[in-house]
């Protein structure tokens, strides 16, 4: 799985587009005062602390993580955010969650699921940890959604098609709703939210992933040489409209039944 890096997640996560993904899932997932929740896959732990601001000093927010410096960088938030006492980060994986049955009010899982090979067993874990009617947010990419900006589509095609290998999830959320349901689950909302970047720039989303990307296609059968041009391209997009991404997100909002 990618390594990702703590420094590099605190640029582009902070970006505007991925901010208003962020209010738009805490819109859906209305946490309220008091309330427990679980963030999955936490990363820095962005979304986890604007969580806990919600559910306030009664209310408590946990966030998990495989990376053991994500986790370290996500409490360094809690702290610099003030809710350090309303806040627990600790090493976990989203197919094994060391909590109690039926203890949570929500659940949030984004932008995780998609590096998950077990997907059935993580919702059902994710229904586990949930009291009755607790509310689940899952945001997801289809990366059949994106469109970029390139001198060569086919090069583009090959290079997109063998960075997608990575994922063990490249197309979840078209089948989020049947697999949601066989967890245990009833959807109750899904939105698309694009990501949409009109200029290069390298702590953007989409800037932020193209060295990435190049990297991992060459692991899935691109030349190294040809991987390289894809980046540069992109990377040489500097004039007024001359570049152009965006990805759809999807935030799925379901309910234990
Ligand atoms: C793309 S980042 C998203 C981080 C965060 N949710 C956000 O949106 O800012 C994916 C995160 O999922 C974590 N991750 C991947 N597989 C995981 C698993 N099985 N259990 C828990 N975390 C996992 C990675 O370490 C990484 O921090």
């Amino acid at each position: 799985m990618t390594r990702f890096d703590p420094e590099r997640m605190e640029r582009m996560y902070g970006s505007p587009p991925i901010a208003e993904q962020r209010a738009r899932t805490r819109a859906a997932l209305a946490a309220r005062p008091g309330e427990r929740g679980l963030d999955i896959g936490t990363g820095v732990g962005f979304l986890a602390c604007e969580l806990a601001k919600e559910v306030g000093a009664a209310g408590h927010v946990t966030g998990i993580d495989l990376g053991e410096e994500l986790v370290d960088a996500a409490r360094e938030k809690a702290r610099r955010s003030g809710v350090e006492d309303q806040t627990t980060f600790k090493v976990g994986d989203a197919t094994s969650l060391e909590i109690a049955d039926g203890s949570l009010d929500f659940v949030a899982a984004v932008q995780v699921y998609l590096y998950v090979k077990d997907i059935d067993r993580a919702l059902r874990e994710a229904a586990r940890v949930l009291k009755p009617g607790g509310r689940l947010a899952v945001v997801d990419t289809d990366w059949d959604s994106c469109v970029w900006l390139t001198s060569d589509r086919a090069r583009h095609h090959r290079i997109m098609e063998a960075r997608v290998q990575e994922f063990a999830q490249p197309h979840l959320p078209p089948m989020l709703p049947r697999l949601l349901q066989r967890a245990g689950f009833a959807l109750k909302s899904v939105e698309a939210i694009p990501v949409l970047n009109r200029e290069y720039d390298p702590d953007s989303f989409s800037g932020g992933i193209i060295d990435i990307t190049a990297k991992l296609a060459t692991k899935f059968g691109v030349e190294a040489a040809e991987a390289a041009a894809w980046a540069d391209d992109l990377k040489s997009r500097t004039a007024e409209g001359e570049y152009f991404f965006s990805v759809n997100r999807y935030l799925f909002l379901a309910a234990r039944r």
